[in-house]
């Protein structure tokens, strides 16, 4: 809007200087113009201080209560950063889908938690699983099958294990059979692999 108030101002202050208006009135149209912005700035200013102040204060307490509960809730639980955790397990893995792991993960949950601290069921507990030698959670009596596959869970083996634990580990007693699809499989596994990070 001042903009074009002033762009007006100069064309009105042109045609009335006219061709043979001598040179001063030139600076004075200008400064005219320029005081015109000024009073102007200063008029528009305040207000436009006063609403960014007050975009800013609304908006940012409520973002400070946010941040604030979601620092509580940070606190109480271990800092986990997902995405390093996705990265470190492979660049296939950056793009798993979490929502669909934790879909898929309710066909293992009849038989394992994976909290820490959780009970063995039908199957192990599974926290801290990945890059663990098989069979070595505490407490669990595994099938001397696993106990003695000599495997460690990474992505490849827990891969090969979860789309068909029978063909990795003959004899073994994890009855499931298996997830077909890749990317089923890959979204478990970074699924489970955040969910039983130490
Ligand atoms: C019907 C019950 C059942 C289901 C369903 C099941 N498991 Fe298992 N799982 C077991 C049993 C039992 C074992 C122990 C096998 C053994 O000792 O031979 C096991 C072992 C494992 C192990 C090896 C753990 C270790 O400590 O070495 C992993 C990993 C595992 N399961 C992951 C999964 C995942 C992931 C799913 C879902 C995609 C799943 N399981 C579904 C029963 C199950």
């Amino acid at each position: 809007m001042s903009r074009l108030f002033i762009s007006t101002l100069a064309i009105l202050s042109l045609s009335a200087c006219g061709g043979d208006t001598p040179e001063p009135t030139a600076p004075h149209t200008t400064s005219e113009a320029q005081a015109e912005t000024r009073v102007e700035t200063r008029a528009e200013t305040p207000v436009a201080i006063a609403e960014t102040v007050e975009d800013i204060g609304t908006s940012g307490d409520a973002e400070t209560n946010i941040l604030t509960s979601e620092t509580i809730a940070a606190a109480a639980e271990p800092q986990i950063d997902t995405s390093a955790i996705l990265l470190a397990l492979g660049p296939d893995y950056a793009d798993a889908d979490l929502t669909n792991g934790r879909r898929q993960f309710r066909r293992c949950q009849s038989c394992h938690t994976m909290n820490e601290g959780g009970r063995h069921t039908v199957g192990p507990n599974l926290f801290g699983l990945m890059g663990s030698a098989a069979a070595s959670s505490e407490g669990y009596s595994y099938s001397s099958a696993l106990t003695s596959a000599n495997l460690t869970w990474d992505t490849a083996t827990l891969d090969a294990w979860i789309a068909n634990p029978r063909a990795l580990v003959p004899g073994n007693r994890m009855s499931f059979v298996g997830l077909r699809d890749a990317e089923d499989r890959r979204d478990v596994i970074g699924y489970i692999a955040i969910e039983t990070a130490q």
